[in-house]
């Protein structure tokens, strides 16, 4: 006997082979609906997607120029220059090499100094553009979406959260220090998330292995907010061998019998 889950995961044996598959999703829905509205997420994982959709458009002629974004997340309080800023990430990634129309790109004001109006800002202009079609996702080691943090309630919209402390532990490197990590984020919430027409997550890397056994196979519940996408009926899974090894591991033990 084998433990069923109720999805079809892409397994790759690498992580770049994982982040390019997720990427060929991304290049074909904009293949077939060139003004989509793609969801987008930063984090080191997703810097293979947006290399291989970097190189559609330069090798391939992908076209962006018709589509809008919404980017997940953005810290509060450091400049959008920041090294370490969210939009800082996406241009030197992505939007500084693709043909992407600047006044279609959106990403939250973590400098606003009212992140009340600002999420709400953000969530309506989601709603303007007619949803998103397509987002992009990664998990956290703590099942965070975006900055949908554990706790986070599966019908919040854009809001304005503490992050936890192991999310900032997992930043301190990149920021220097502990000390220098932004302790509060503006993120799209779980119902905003979970309202795009499509998803795909990418998860890579043995560090991984516990948040993505806990989102496929455990409970759905707010102390794993990736486990709300098991109530989503469009998700594509893109992981490579290590994020799903604690999954295989578990499907190939024998169930213990009464
Ligand atoms: C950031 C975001 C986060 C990351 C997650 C994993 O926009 O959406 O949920 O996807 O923290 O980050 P990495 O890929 O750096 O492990």
């Amino acid at each position: 006997m084998t433990m069923i889950i109720p999805i079809r995961p892409d397994v790759s044996i690498s992580a770049n082979q994982a982040a390019i598959k997720a990427a060929r999703e991304i290049a074909d829905l904009l293949r077939e609906k060139l003004n989509a509205v793609i969801g987008l997420a930063t984090g080191g994982t997703q810097v293979a997607v947006y290399r291989e959709l970097v190189r559609m458009h330069k090798e391939e002629g992908l076209d962006f120029s018709h589509a809008t974004f919404f980017n997940l997340d953005e810290f509060i309080g450091i400049p959008p220059d920041h090294p370490q800023s969210f939009h800082r990430y996406m241009n030197e990634h992505f939007f500084n090499h693709v043909n992407a129309n600047r006044r279609h790109v959106h990403i939250p004001n973590g400098m606003s100094n009212q992140p009340l109006a600002e999420s709400a800002r953000y969530e309506r202009m989601i709603k303007e553009a007619g949803g998103i079609d397509l987002q992009l996702l990664g998990i956290g080691r703590n099942g965070h979406i975006g900055f949908c943090e554990p706790g986070t309630f599966p019908n919040s919209k854009t809001h304005a959260t503490a992050l936890t402390p192991e999310t900032r532990k997992d930043a301190a490197s990149s920021f220097g220090g502990l000390r220098h990590v932004p302790k509060s984020a503006i993120t799209m919430g779980m119902a905003t998330i979970l309202r795009s027409k499509r998803i795909i997550m990418l998860a890579t890397g043995k560090t991984k292995a516990k948040a993505v056994e806990a989102m496929l196979t455990g409970p759905v519940t707010r102390d794993c907010p990736g486990s709300f996408l098991q109530g989503h009926p469009n998700v594509s899974y893109y992981f490579d061998q290590s994020a799903y090894a604690r999954v295989a591991i578990a499907q190939s033990m024998p169930t213990p019998q009464p």
